[in-house]
């Protein structure tokens, strides 16, 4: 984990937060490749779900809600963590992750007092005055603006079931114990589906083994090793208030096997609230019955925080070149690595070199994220964008202004290859699908 953390920071793909104020507890910042990373996830994500589906539908809703929908949907009264403190240092615990009869694990001499419960929603006002009327919630999921729009989504996509519904964006939790990097923040994002089905002419069984089969599809398609995933199903008496079936995947990080995503079956539970609170109608009128039901849905429901650092961790690998000289090489799927092509110039004082690599990397660079590097000799470079899992290198040489031919260089195997530079855009092409 040091080492992953370690790398993030010198490479700039995650920093700590407000760093120059003395940083702010468990925020973190993503860097120029860390949000390239980032971005590359969730568009991955959002073209495996929706746009290459023709079942699935997105949204972009807002984090500010009516605080009617937390009310609604069980949040404001359900959604809390037992909270602990030791009366000696008085650091605070979840009172579910220690052991109650032990002294404090801080400061080791503490007794820990009853735990009370603590609502997990970030509270903020809207407005000039701080008063009760005004009090609003940074969303904790972006699930429910899925359902307060169901009708809007239904009126004007015209779907018709079964269908889904999909939201990127952030999310928000005043966790009693962050940490462990990013693997727990209070500010994050969330990738969710709403899969809405009518329960009567569909197996909800069925449907939630797809989706199942969907994520597990997705998570290798992204790099996330399956042998360190494991599906674990969560027993009566454990699941949120609302599921009635849920899986969580867990992933082996260094800091044990824990939460990576969930997917759960919500029943009705959340549009039939929404139904009684608002008074607004939530059903779907089946045009074969000409029967309104009120859908059921499947939630996988996925951590992008997570995602990245579990593919940090799936692909992070370290090996020995030759007696002597070990890489650092991060195995991104090419499809999410943040810079796809390196350009180089193998001297950076030649100007016909330099001129020659800057017309490749001006003209590759319309069609994938690109890296200039001048800097060291061409051995450092391939270091330099192994650890930041640039699938290939290309570098301009004298002999290219002979044959105009450069040498390209693959990440993974380290095989370099000359290849003509009319064919180079058709060469990468296919080697980046
Ligand atoms: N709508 C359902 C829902 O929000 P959840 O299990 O509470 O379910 C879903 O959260 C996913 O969001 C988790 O599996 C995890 O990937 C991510 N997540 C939850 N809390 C997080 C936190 N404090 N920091 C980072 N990611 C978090």
């Amino acid at each position: 984990m040091e080492k992953i953390e370690s790398l993030c920071k010198r490479r700039g793909f995650v920093f700590p937060g407000s760093e120059i104020y003395g940083g702010l507890a468990n925020s973190w910042d993503y860097g120029p490749y860390g949000a390239q990373l980032k971005k590359n996830i969730k568009d991955h994500w959002w073209k495996f779900f929706v746009e290459r589906r023709d079942d699935m539908v997105g949204l972009d809703a807002a984090i500010i809600m009516n605080p009617k929908t937390w009310e609604a949907s069980g949040h404001v009264a359900n959604f809390t963590d037992p909270l602990t403190e030791c009366g000696e240092c008085h650091e605070r615990f979840r009172a579910d992750q220690v052991d109650m009869s032990l002294p404090c694990p801080h400061c080791g001499k503490g007794k820990l007092v009853t735990p009370k419960t603590f609502n997990l929603m970030l509270k903020t006002f809207l407005g000039p005055t701080e008063e009760t009327a005004d009090i609003a919630y940074l969303r904790p999921e972006t699930a429910q603006a899925i359902f307060v729009d169901f009708p809007s989504i239904l009126n004007t996509s015209r779907k018709k079931l079964p269908f889904g519904v999909a939201q990127i964006g952030k999310a928000f939790r005043n966790e009693i114990t962050p940490g462990n990097f990013i693997f727990r923040t209070r500010e994050f994002e969330q990738m969710e589906i709403e899969y809405f089905f009518d329960p009567k002419k569909s197996d909800w069984n069925e449907r939630f083994d797809h989706l199942k089969e969907a994520m597990e599809a997705w998570m290798k398609a992204v790099g996330i090793s399956s042998e360190k995933t494991h599906a674990v199903e969560i027993p009566d008496g454990e699941r949120a208030h609302y599921s009635k079936r849920t899986i969580d995947f867990e992933f082996e990080y260094p800091f044990g096997q824990k939460e990576l995503f969930g997917l759960a079956y919500r029943g009705d539970y959340d549009l039939s609230q929404h139904e009684k609170m608002s008074g607004r109608e939530m059903r779907y009128l089946d045009p074969e019955t000409n029967e309104k039901v009120l859908p059921h849905v499947i939630e996988p429901s996925l951590g992008v925080d997570r995602a990245l650092l579990a593919i940090l961790l799936s692909v992070y690998r370290e090996e020995t070149v030759k007696e002597g000289d070990e890489r650092v090489v991060l195995k991104f799927p090419k499809e999410i690595a943040p810079v796809k092509v390196a350009v180089f110039p193998l001297l950076k004082n030649k100007p016909e070199l330099v001129a020659k690599a800057r017309e490749i990397y001006d003209s590759l660079k319309q069609e994938w994220q690109c890296e200039w590097d001048d800097n060291g000799n061409v051995g450092k470079r391939y270091r330099r964008q192994d650890e930041i899992g640039t699938p290939y290198c290309v570098t301009v040489d004298f002999d290219s202004l002979e044959d105009d031919a450069v040498t390209v260089r693959d990440r993974d195997t380290m095989e370099q290859k000359r290849v003509k530079i009319n064919e180079l855009k058709t060469y990468l092409t296919e080697n980046l699908k």
